[in-house]
């Protein structure tokens, strides 16, 4: 298939906030902050181009590592800020979804999560998904169990096993996968995100901070995936073929 002029699933690694900060001589929460306008913009930029749905990846497993001040406001910024935005996303027609781990959360912020879910479970526009105490390799190891458990209990055989039962278990594995990964503020990687779904994702890398990231930038990042041939491991002659 050549690529579609949109595409149908963005997800993003939103990074840089803390050297954006600290560039300018501020802690490095203020870059957290300033992330917030960033996120507004992208939203707003993602309705305004009919994008169906964005993924933003907030909190890794490993961010817990960092230094325990940062940690403790990032989890306050998040449930501070899914209480702010909950009457928005009712208004816009935005339909939350989170991915990640719930058992190893403060049961707050797993209770706040539920129901911001449920307050925007029937909106049929943007599907907004926030990763948060999320990774591809946990990802992945919750779905591994699922099928483990389905052969312990005698559902499924070993040998029966193809990609598609692993998928259906993956998180996200009722949406298109994301056509389109871009990563701020320069770094070249994937840090454990969505490693089972980003298969055969187009990436798009700028030098931009998060905090500094709005329309334009999105803009950029889409004219990058419309001149991209996806050619899913077949020559470039069949992909043009079988538009
Ligand atoms: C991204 O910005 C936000 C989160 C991971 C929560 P960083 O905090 O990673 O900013 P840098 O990479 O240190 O600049
Ligand atoms: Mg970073």
């Amino acid at each position: 298939m050549n690529t579609p002029i949109k595409p149908k699933h963005v997800a993003i690694v939103m990074d840089g906030n803390g050297r954006w900060a600290e560039s300018q001589g501020l802690p490095r929460f203020a870059g957290h902050e300033a992330g917030i306008a960033a996120i507004e913009k992208t939203i707003r930029a993602a309705i305004h181009h009919h994008i169906p749905v964005l993924t933003l990846f907030a909190f890794g497993i490993e961010n817990w590592k960092r230094p325990d001040e940062e940690v403790n406001f990032l989890m306050h910024l998040f449930l501070t800020q899914l209480d702010l935005q909950t009457a928005h996303f009712i208004e816009n027609n935005i339909r939350l979804r989170i991915i990640g781990d719930r058992i190893h959360i403060d049961p707050e912020h797993g209770k706040k999560i539920e129901e911001v879910e449920l307050a925007t479970a029937k909106n049929t526009g943007l599907v907004l998904v926030i990763a948060f105490n999320y990774s591809g390799r946990w990802d992945i190891l919750q779905a591994t169990k699922q099928l483990c458990q389905q052969v312990y209990s005698a559902q499924l055989h070993p040998k029966d096993i193809t990609d598609r039962h692993l998928q259906t278990e993956m998180a996200l594995s009722d949406l298109p996968e994301p056509d389109l990964l871009i990563r701020t503020s320069g770094e070249q990687r994937i840090s454990n995100f969505m490693l089972w779904q980003l298969a055969y994702t187009e990436f798009y890398f700028t030098e931009i901070a998060w905090p500094d990231f709005d329309q334009s930038e999105f803009e950029k990042a889409l004219q990058a995936f419309a001149s991209r041939q996806r050619r899913y491991g077949l020559i470039g002659k069949q992909t043009a073929m079988s538009v």
